[in-house]
């Protein structure tokens, strides 16, 4: 008040005051109330900020806090029968290879038959679900797994797996799993749109410019909403703003699927898989494949610009966080034990088969873990850590040659 005061009686210099004040104010507005009210405009999506709004209704949380709760006791994990017919989501860029790792030497050492990729080495589809013409089959084959890339769709799904499947996917931090795709993507398999892309911070320029090199076809791309085409999340839901229609949807895969598990929190995730599944301890051991981490140049905007870009990715991503989250509340308090063990255990056995392949002086040597409240003896040799060495495609065709003798090459 005195700053305007003071103008008033200032005498000759009075208009000019009046003039620069009416500027700044100008600015200042237009800086804090029109600036981000037309960002609002360009883009609705940005409408949704309260992600409350990706929890679930009570009904479902009750019912399933109670299926957890009826098998929680790692106690009893020797007892309940194992599940061995399965559908893995295995979504791109998502750690999801060392799942579909873990899977197929389960199926392998139990003599399972896996739904296997007719086209391609280890890719069932990267834009239909399961079809007749992109699985082998013969007349009376019958399939109790399902861990390669293909497309969600239920329908489909239940048409060539037995009714009592279960349905596991996995999801990972959006960003990550972008940045991830454009690398890997660009380099490894020299995707068209993203060979296109200068060398030099390849992410900032797709962010900057989505349209000129994102495909027409949503199921073409690796980079926009990926993980969300991989769920089979029909392609209305990308262009709604309409939260609710989101939400049903998420809810409707929440019910199908009995675990998403996630990629940040990979350790837990294989814990809560191996207790639902009633598998043991021996069966969910992993060796770690090496993953290049890429940390590209971005700032805040192209983050923000990412969200919008792959806007459903978020939605999927914090929903099934929300829910796994509240998964491993439910367990006991047993759970964060197993996993401190797990993860002890895992190394060790790392270790062991690194030392193995580096080391012929190790040959036929055991590694052993005696039975314990988290498992029963647990032998590893040579041949073990062979398989869980063994990549996709290899172990793809193994478990191709046994099922199919006549694809043998
Ligand atoms: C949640 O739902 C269950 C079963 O429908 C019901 O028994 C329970 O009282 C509900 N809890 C709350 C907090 O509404
Ligand atoms: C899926 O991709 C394959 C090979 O890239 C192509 O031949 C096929 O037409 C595509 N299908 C659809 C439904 O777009």
């Amino acid at each position: 008040m005195a700053f305007y005061y003071r103008l008033f009686i200032s005498g000759p210099r009075f208009r000019r005051c009046w003039i620069f004040l009416i500027i700044v104010t100008a600015v200042v507005l237009l800086l804090f109330i029109v600036v981000p009210w037309t960002n609002k405009c360009q883009n609705t999506q940005t409408i949704i900020r309260d992600w409350s709004i990706f929890s679930i209704d009570n009904s479902t949380e009750y019912q399933q806090a109670h299926s957890v709760l009826s098998d929680s006791s790692f106690r009893r994990q020797f007892r309940g029968e194992e599940i061995r017919h399965l559908a893995f989501l295995k979504v791109h860029k998502a750690a999801s290879s060392t799942v579909t790792s873990i899977i197929q030497r389960f199926g392998w050492e139990r003599n399972l038959n896996f739904l296997l990729p007719a086209r391609s080495p280890n890719l069932i589809s990267q834009n239909e679900s399961i079809n007749v013409n992109n699985i082998i089959s013969d007349k009376d084959a019958t399939f109790d797994l399902l861990c390669n890339h293909v497309i969600y769709d239920k329908e489909q799904f239940t048409k060539y797996l037995p009714k009592d499947t279960v349905f596991i996917g996995i999801v990972r931090e959006p960003f990550d799993q972008f940045v991830s795709s454009v690398y890997y993507y660009k380099y490894r398999w020299s995707v068209p749109y993203l060979a296109r892309l200068p060398s030099i911070n390849p992410v900032k320029y797709l962010l900057e410019s989505p349209n000129q090199y994102e495909p027409k076809k949503r199921h073409d791309s690796y980079t926009r909403n990926r993980m969300s085409v991989d769920f089979g999340l029909p392609e209305e839901l990308l262009h709604t703003t309409d939260k609710r229609k989101i939400l049903l949807y998420l809810q409707e895969l929440n019910s199908e699927f009995k675990l998403v598990l996630i990629k940040e929190y990979f350790d837990e995730s294989i814990i809560l898989l191996r207790r639902m599944l009633n598998w043991n301890l021996r069966d969910v051991l992993y060796v770690s494949k090496n993953s290049l981490k890429y940390v590209p140049k971005i700032n805040v905007r192209d983050r923000h610009r990412h969200k919008q870009h792959s806007f459903l990715d978020y939605c999927l991503y914090n929903f099934f966080l929300r829910v796994f989250w509240r998964k491993v509340r439910q367990q006991g308090e047993d759970f964060h034990m197993e996993v401190a063990y797990f993860r002890q255990l895992r190394s060790a056995v790392e270790d062991f088969c690194n030392e193995e392949k580096r080391n012929p002086a190790f040959k036929r040597r055991v590694f052993e873990a005696e039975a314990n409240e988290f498992h029963p003896d647990i032998a590893i040799n040579k041949d073990l850590c062979e398989l869980m060495t063994l990549n996709e495609v290899d172990f793809t065709n193994k478990l191709k040659w046994r099922q199919f003798p006549n694809l043998r090459p």
